[in-house]
């Protein structure tokens, strides 16, 4: 039987303080009205001056190894998703291995925006199979509060801070762990979401809000089907879809497109905002701790950022 790499572990961190839709539009030209109907998002978390992309992403990552039962020393790979570390290097993910206190083992970031948790799963899952690593912590930490222009309300309603974290063990027994990923990237369209710097200029997020929109619909919905066609599987054989949290109303299309019923899709959209590569890894934590998302379940993860990037993974817990 083949290496399999399964999701054995799950944890994230928010941070303390939260951020209210009234609050912004006491700031700038915005209401909860329009943010809500337009996004879904009600409130969202933003990181103080004690959090950091790194400190956020060892919380995460310590609930995901406690949830395992398994030592930071066990595990042989960190690969860190962020668009926004707290240096330009070393990476983000060496900090979390030494805060972790890691003898060994190797750990690196990887950007794909807000893809990037889904990309970074591939990867890992790509060194489980290869047999260069048994265990793998995979972590999408952001904190966009520190990118986005406060005056312009087309971009900073949309975006949260916080973490999220996968342990991912090598398995050659049962049928779970991930089953395939699907990653595509169309550089052609880089100007439609990006951030400037960090080495030439302060660095501040730019969105073409109504162009990634439309991208997303189509690409996201493309990329489900091929991960259904892989594995030989229609929309209503997945027990949870667990998508990147940028819009209700994407997420919405999707369920439909799938024709799965809202209470089959993992939204968080509404509490944390888009909290880029930690969106993901910040709603499987909270579905599988609160019993929604269990043993045997097949789930369907998909994402869309800056690049543009996309892709899909499915996964029987
Ligand atoms: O996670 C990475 C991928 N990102 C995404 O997938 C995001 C995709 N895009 C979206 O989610 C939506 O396009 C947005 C939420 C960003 C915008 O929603 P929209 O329905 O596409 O609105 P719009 O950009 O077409 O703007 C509609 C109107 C505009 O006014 P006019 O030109 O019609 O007079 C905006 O100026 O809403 C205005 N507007 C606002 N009004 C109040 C834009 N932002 C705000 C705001 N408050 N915060």
């Amino acid at each position: 039987m083949s290496l399999r790499a399964r999701l054995t572990g799950f944890g994230s961190y928010l941070p303390k303080r939260v951020v209210t839709n009234a609050e912004l539009a006491e700031r700038i030209e915005t209401s909860d009205e329009w943010i809500r109907t337009r996004t879904g998002i009600a409130q969202r978390h933003i990181a103080g001056d004690d959090e950091t992309a790194v400190s956020m992403a060892v919380e995460s990552a310590r609930a995901a190894l406690d949830y395992a039962k398994i030592s930071a020393d066990a595990v042989d790979a960190v690969i860190v998703a962020t668009a926004t570390p707290d240096q330009g290097f070393p990476a983000t993910a060496v900090r979390v291995q030494a805060a972790l206190g890691m003898s060994g083992g190797f750990a690196f970031d990887l950007t794909a925006a807000c893809s990037g948790f889904v990309f970074a799963l591939s990867t890992a899952e790509a060194f489980i199979r290869s047999g260069q690593a048994k265990k793998a912590l995979v972590i999408g930490t952001e904190v966009y509060s520190r990118i986005v222009d406060w005056e312009d309300r087309t971009t900073c309603v949309l975006f949260g801070d916080g973490a999220g974290a996968v342990l991912l063990e090598a398995s050659e027994e049962g049928d779970s762990g991930i089953l395939s990923t699907h990653l595509h990237s169309d550089g052609a369209f880089g100007d439609l979401l990006f951030v400037d710097g960090p080495s030439t200029e302060k660095p501040v997020l730019h969105m073409q809000g109504r162009d990634v929109f439309r991208h997303a619909v189509a690409k996201l919905s493309s990329v489900v089907d091929e991960a259904l066609a892989a594995n030989g599987l229609a929309g209503e054989d997945i027990a949870w879809l667990v998508p990147h949290q940028a819009n209700l109303r994407i997420i919405e299309g999707m369920a439909k497109k799938l024709d799965l019923p809202l209470d089959r899709v993992v939204v968080t959209v509404d509490r944390h905002a888009n909290t880029s590569a930690a969106s993901i890894p910040l709603a499987l934590d909270e579905a599988v701790r609160d019993g929604r998302i269990k043993p045997g379940d097949l789930v369907l993860l998909e994402a869309l950022g800056g690049g543009l990037t996309w892709g899909s993974a499915l996964l029987r817990l």
